[in-house]
C-alpha cells in the first residue's frame, strides 16, 4: 500500500507539510546520525500562506501534504525565511504549481534566491519588523542575519502567536512525531546540541543580537516551528536557556582528547593524559578518530573548557583525520578554548609542530609544550603525558571550580 502523507495540524488554523528524510546520514559534512525533516508549514489565513519549502527531492511529500488540506493553487503566498537550498532547493517547482499571487524573503533573501534560481522566481524583498495582512490574521518579519545565512529571518504568526524559526532551534532528528512532547528528551537533547555546535557556533554573535531582539520584541510564543527537527510546544523555554549559554561560550571541566594512532604510541600518549585529567578531576572525552566523525567531536566541544590533540607524523604532515577535524574545529571558531599539542613520530616529527600551529590559529591558549614521542613512549613520556593531563585538570579547576 502507499503510503498515505498527510499535514499535521500544529496550531488553529496552522500545519505541518514538511517531509522527512529518514535515511541522510551526510548534511554537507555534519553526521545525520537520525535523519532530519524539511519542516514547511501551510497558514490557513483569508491568505493562505507557505512557510519555507524543502528539499528538492522531496518537492513532492510537500505537495501532497498541501492537498491533504487545501487544493495548492489556492495558495496565495510564500514566504522564504532562508534559502539554503535544504528550505528552497524546490521552490521554483513550487512557485510553477501554485502560482502565488507573491512570494516573500528578507532583502538578502531576494538577492541569494536571484543568486540561486537566477530569473526563474519573481521574489519580493521585506524589511525587518514589515508586518504581512493575512485578512483574518498578520505575519510579522523580522530579520535574523547569519542565523544561519545572511539571508535569514524568522515570521511571527499573531493570532496562535507561533513563531516560525527557519534553522534556528532546529535539530536533525526524523521522526514520525511532531512535537517535542512526544520525544524522548536525551537523543533530542543531544541532536539539538550536535546542530548548534555544527551549525550554528560560530556565530554566537549575531545569535545573541537574535535572541535578544525576540526576547525584547514583547511577543509571546506558543509555538516554535523550526525548519528541522520538533515544534517546540513544551520545551521551549529550556532550549532558548541553552541558546543563550551556548552563545555565551558556556565551558566546563570537561576536556576533549582528540587523536589518530599509526602503531599505537599516540594512542598510549592520549590514554596516559587521560589519566592526568581524570586523576585530577577533569572529565574526559577521548576520541579515536578512526572511529569518531568529526561532527560528534564539535558536539563534545561545544561545552568543554580543554582541547588535546595528538597526532603521529607521516610524511612530514599531521594524520590526515587529524587534519580534517583541526580545519573542521577552526571553521565552527569554539572560543575560550585552553589545550595542548602531542604526538609520536619515527623520522623528523612534524606533527606536533603543526598541531600547535593550528591550535593557535583557533585561538585555543595552549597551557604547555607539545608532548612529542619518538617511536614507542618510555615510561618518562607516559608520566609526561600524565603530568600534561594534570595541568589541564588544574586549570580547568580554577576556571571553572562549579562547573565539573
Ligand atoms: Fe537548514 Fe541553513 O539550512
Amino acid at each position: 500500500m502507499t503510503q498515505k502523507l498527510t499535514a499535521v495540524k500544529v496550531a488553529d488554523g496552522v500545519y505541518w507539510v514538511g517531509a522527512i528524510d529518514w535515511e541522510i546520514r551526510n548534511f554537507h559534512g555534519y553526521l545525520t546520525s537520525r535523519g532530519t525533516t524539511y519542516n514547511a508549514f501551510l497558514i490557513m489565513a483569508e491568505k493562505v500562506t507557505l512557510i519555507d519549502a524543502v528539499k528538492g527531492p522531496f518537492f513532492e511529500e510537500l505537495m501532497a501534504r498541501i492537498s491533504s488540506v487545501i487544493d495548492p493553487s489556492k495558495i496565495d503566498y510564500i514566504v522564504s525565511n532562508h534559502s539554503e537550498m535544504d528550505h528552497s532547493g524546490c521552490l521554483p517547482e513550487v512557485a510553477a504549481a501554485v502560482r502565488p499571487e507573491k512570494i516573500f524573503a528578507s532583502q538578502q533573501g531576494l538577492k541569494a534566491l536571484g543568486e540561486h534560481f537566477h530569473e526563474g522566481l519573481d521574489v519580493v524583498g521585506v524589511q525587518d519588523g514589515q508586518v504581512l495582512d493575512l485578512g483574518n490574521d498578520k505575519l510579522s518579519f523580522f530579520e535574523t542575519r547569519m542565523c544561519h545565512w545572511p539571508d535569514s529571518m524568522v515570521s511571527y504568526l499573531h493570532g496562535p502567536e507561533v513563531l516560525f524559526s527557519q534553522d534556528a532551534f532546529g535539530m536533525h532528528l526524523a521522526s514520525a512525531e511532531r512535537f517535542d512532547d512526544e520525544l524522548d528528551d536525551r537523543p533530542m537533547a543531544r541532536e539539538l546540541a550536535k546542530y548548534y555546535a555544527n551549525i550554528l557556533m560560530p556565530l554566537a554573535a549575531p545569535i545573541k543580537k537574535a535572541l535578544a531582539k525576540l526576547t525584547g520584541s514583547g511577543l509571546a510564543f506558543k509555538l516554535i516551528c523550526p525548519d528541522h527537527g520538533p515544534i517546540w510546544r513544551s520545551h521551549f523555554p529550556r532550549v532558548l536557556e541553552l541558546y543563550q549559554r551556548w552563545a555565551g561560550s558556556f565551558r566546563t571541566r570537561k576536556a576533549v582528547v582528540v587523536y589518530d594512532t599509526m602503531w599505537q604510541s599516540t594512542r598510549k600518549m592520549a590514554e596516559a593524559i587521560r589519566d592526568g585529567l581524570s586523576s585530577g578531576g577533569a572529565k574526559a572525552v577521548v576520541m579515536p578518530l578512526d572511529s569518531s566523525h568529526r561532527s560528534d567531536v564539535a558536539t563534545e566541544v561545544l561545552e568543554a573548557g580543554a582541547l588535546l590533540v595528538g597526532s603521529p607524523t607521516i610524511n612530514n604532515q599531521m594524520f590526515p583525520t587529524v587534519a580534517d577535524v583541526m580545519c573542521y574545529l577552526q571553521g565552527l571558531r569554539p572560543a575560550g578554548l585552553i589545550g595542548a599539542a602531542f604526538g609520536s613520530y619515527g623520522w623528523s616529527g612534524e606533527s606536533t609542530k603543526l598541531l600547535s600551529a593550528a591550535l593557535d590559529a583557533m585561538k585555543v591558549e595552549q597551557v604547555a609544550e607539545p608532548v612529542r614521542v619518538k617511536y614507542i613512549p618510555t615510561a618518562e613520556d607516559m608520566e609526561a603525558c600524565r603530568e600534561l593531563g594534570a595541568t589541564v585538570a588544574r586549570r580547568l579547576a580554577q576556571a571553572y571550580p562549579d562547573r565539573a
